[in-house]
């Protein structure tokens, strides 16, 4: 008996159907970027209303794609963590309505561990652990030391923009639409990596595995409006071109020194990734020679399988098989990896 899988961390809409040996029975996503397109990003509100109107009729489509009924469903999970807190909820609510339902078992997921999942649903057992898991996305650019498909523990992240969030604050500078990685990446195709030479933050320190993409967005932005000019310089085709791929390479070199490093640190000779920005193609080939380079196995799933899906909600069936069942009080936990900000000390506050 199949499991139900859900995802609405973010701005796409999906269901999966996943066989207890991990096999894709069906997988459906309905996209939002038109609706944020105009927007340049995603509008939390507009996502939750999107969300609302599409998961049922998603749900549906994937139980019938797969050829079942519903009540041949084992389980239904649920991405509960990280995300947008209105959209986890339409999401959580509709897993929540079919288990009750159904009387079968309800099970919340990460939706970063399942990026990392993805590996397992495209690789089956060549992903072994422990393993290096690097997921670069819209909303984070984290390193992760794997014990098993679901502890994940943190070796280091972004101090600032998310890379997926970089590529597409630079996409907008140049006049491209939302999402921009795809469209940067297809502009940078027509220009020159090495006519600027934008900064890699971070990428020399090899104290720590975190990143910072900040500083290299700004970079760009000085191109386009140096500082004290009013307005953008007006650019031409070529000159766009060559910033987007100046400022790619300059992103892949950055995640790329990481990577390396953290093969170097642990030891570990697997590395698993996804989110959405692992479907960039400079990004897949520069892995697959750092891997060669390292004698290190790195799996890339293929680009269906790194954007934002729920057949990687599969992790759920590694839930069920340590007995993590939730009960309908499941939450949903949106900055569960935002570090907590210090409170600043005031002078004569009591302790309590
Ligand atoms: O994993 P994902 O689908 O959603 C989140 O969990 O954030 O990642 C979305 C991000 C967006 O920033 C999008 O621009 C980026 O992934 N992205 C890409 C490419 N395809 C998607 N960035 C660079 N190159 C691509 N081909
Ligand atoms: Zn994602």
């Amino acid at each position: 008996m199949p499991l139900l899988a859900i995802e609405t961390t973010c701005d796409e809409t999906a269901a999966a159907i996943i066989s207890p040996e991990r096999h894709v029975l069906s997988s459906v996503v309905a996209s939002q970027d038109e609706l944020h397109a105009r927007w340049r990003g995603v509008v939390p509100e507009i996502a939750s209303r999107a969300h609302v109107e599409r998961i049922i009729p998603v749900i549906d489509q994937a139980i019938q794609k797969a050829g079942i009924r519903k009540t041949e469903l084992r389980a239904v999970a649920v991405a509960i963590r990280p995300g947008l807190i209105g959209s986890l909820l339409v999401g959580l609510s509709a897993g929540k309505a079919i288990a009750g339902t159904l009387r079968i078992p309800l099970i919340g997921y990460d939706h970063l561990a399942a990026h990392l999942y993805a590996s397992r649903i495209a690789f089956g057992e060549e992903l072994t652990y422990p393993a290096i898991g690097l997921v670069a996305s819209g909303g984070h650019t984290s390193l992760f030391h794997l014990k098993n498909p679901i502890d994940l523990e943190a070796l280091g992240g972004t101090i600032d923009d998310a890379i997926g969030e970089a590529f597409d604050k630079v996409a907008s500078l140049l006049g491209l639409g939302y999402p921009g990685g795809p469209q940067l990446e297809k502009l940078a195709l027509k220009g020159n990596s090495r006519s600027h030479r934008f900064p890699r933050p971070l990428a020399k320190d090899s104290s720590r595995l975190d990143f910072s993409f900040s500083g290299l967005k700004t970079a760009v932005r000085y191109q386009i409006q140096p500082p004290g000019m009013t307005s953008p310089r007006c650019l031409s085709d070529q000159e766009r071109a060559d910033l987007a791929a100046s400022f790619q390479q300059a992103a892949v070199d950055s995640v790329v020194a990481k990577v390396s490093l953290a093969i170097q640190k642990t030891s570990c000779r697997i590395v698993a990734v996804g989110g959405g920005v692992t479907a960039n193609k400079l990004l897949r080939t520069a892995l697959e020679k750092l891997g060669q380079q390292h004698c290190a196995k790195i799996l890339i799933p293929p680009i269906h399988l790194c954007t934002d899906n729920a057949a990687m909600g599969g992790i759920g069936w590694e839930h069920i098989e340590r007995n993590e069942i939730a009960d309908l009080e499941l939450d949903v936990l949106p900055n569960v990896y935002r570090k907590k900000k210090q409170q600043p000390k005031r002078h004569g506050a009591s302790h309590q």
